[in-house]
């Protein structure tokens, strides 16, 4: 079967109310944490993405029992005492979050166990969570001494760490966390950036104290989880693919809802804001430590270049594929800095966002951090790859919205990895009849 998808030129105005679906990072952590703690944890909005299923599947393989109902996710678990070492591999699939976070569950239990994922996953740099692991004793080993799957974990008694990151990354943050609950002592996590902070948020939520003051983060081993519901908020990640589709197609209006507004994790919508988009934000009132969510509601906007760069960067790291798109629409240049990390994503963003948009016509060129964009360019159709990528795949397929010619995707079906139903999302606020 060809993995392919065509689109049309679309030129057209997109209208709708869209609920984006749920968030992956804490779709993730709902199962791991479900499985770690003591009882029954009910999720809802649950993202029934690829990558939150590999989680599934791994915590299925360690006898935790699992039921999925539509969005709603039951996890009976009686602490992970009571896992069972799989017989199997664990297979983490396209999922560097299920990898490395796994990594830092696994290093404090009492079994052995074997990760392995596809083909991006094995280029994806592990040493940068099993370093800080094995200072706290794991005992982790893996391909080129430890820098690649497949990894084996033998569980083992871990001891608490003080650790300062190397780099803004919330899946090595997360792994020393969930070690450091398992470890003697008080962990200590000090960012220089603030990334995600999901994982410190639900932690409390499952009962557990961590303290976040002036960049570090502390805890104190030995704490045990209990169950608790969940609710998942819409990802703020993949609304801003219809954030940008608005803002840049004609006479729009896209309306979405339920979407999670954790302040590190919505840097796409100071880039909006920055570039002058129209765009309002209705945030629902606070509740304590829950994650923030709110509607968020945005038009055809007369945008402009900016520079983004610095702490900015890990809060929109998974939208630099879409706002390269919508800086080609942008009055003039648009600098995008400090974001070596794309380099090290499912595939290598700077390489396939410049080469892919360059096919378009668009004025985008590489830097060793980043990527320089002028605008605004009419874009042309063409024939576009995915790599494999699912942002690099929807960055294509939102370019429809404006594009002069039809647009062809490769490898389209890793969009589901992250939003299974993208493209009947994009069906429905598109009012042309030629969209397939
Ligand atoms: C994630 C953290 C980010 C992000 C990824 C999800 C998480 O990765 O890019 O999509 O759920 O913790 P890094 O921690 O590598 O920055």
């Amino acid at each position: 079967m060809k993995d392919s998808i065509q689109l049309q030129a679309n030129q057209v105005a997109l209208h709708g109310t869209l609920k984006v679906p749920g968030d992956k990072s804490i779709s993730h952590r709902s199962i791991m944490f479900g499985a770690m703690a003591k009882g029954k944890t009910t999720v809802d909005g649950f993202l029934l993405g690829d990558d939150c299923l590999s989680t599934i599947s791994c915590f299925q393989k360690l006898g935790v029992d699992i039921v999925v109902d539509g969005h709603e996710v039951t996890i009976t678990s009686d602490g992970m005492e009571s896992w069972k070492e799989p017989d199997e591999i664990l297979d983490t699939g396209n999922s560097g979050t299920t990898t490395r976070l796994m990594l830092g569950i696994l290093a404090g239990s009492n079994i052995h166990s074997v990760l392995v994922g596809d083909e991006s996953i094995a280029k994806r740099p592990m040493k940068r969570v099993i370093e800080p692991l094995r200072q706290m004793g794991a005992k982790i080993s893996g391909r080129s001494g430890g820098q690649f799957t497949p990894l084996a974990v033998q569980g083992t008694d871990l001891k608490a760490i003080d650790y300062t990151m190397p780099v803004a990354s919330a899946q090595v943050k997360s792994a020393i966390l969930l070690a450091g609950l398992q470890a003697n002592g008080v962990t200590k996590v000090r960012e220089k950036e603030v990334s995600r902070d999901h994982t410190e948020r639900m932690l409390r939520q499952f009962g557990a104290t961590v303290n976040c003051q002036d960049g570090v983060i502390q805890l104190q081993g030995g704490q045990k989880l209990s169950a608790t519901h969940v609710e998942v908020p819409g990802d703020i990640s993949s609304a801003a693919f219809f954030l940008v589709a608005a803002a840049i197609a004609k006479d729009s209006s896209i309306r979405l809802e339920k979407v999670g507004l954790n302040p590190t994790r919505t840097g796409i919508i100071d880039v909006l804001k920055n570039m002058g988009a129209q765009i309002e934000i209705e945030v629902e009132p606070d509740t304590e430590d829950k994650e923030p969510i709110g509607s968020v509601s945005i038009k055809t906007s007369e945008l402009h270049g900016i520079e983004i760069g610095g702490e900015l960067i890990p809060r929109l790291i998974d939208e630099i594929p879409i706002i390269a798109l919508l800086a080609t629409q942008a009055n003039g240049t648009t600098v995008i800095k400090d974001a070596e990390e794309l380099k090290v994503k499912e595939t290598d963003r700077i390489t396939a966002v410049v080469e892919e948009l360059k096919k378009l016509g668009a004025d985008i060129v590489a830097t060793d951090d980043g990527m320089i964009i002028n605008g605004p360019v009419t874009l042309t159709g063409g024939v576009l790859k995915s790599y494999g990528d699912h942002r690099i795949g929807m960055m294509g397929a939102i370019a429809s919205v404006i594009s002069t010619g039809p647009i062809e995707i490769e490898q389209a079906s890793c969009i589901s990895v992250s939003y299974p139903n993208f493209f009947e999302h994009l069906r429905n606020v598109s009012t042309s009849e030629t969209l397939r």
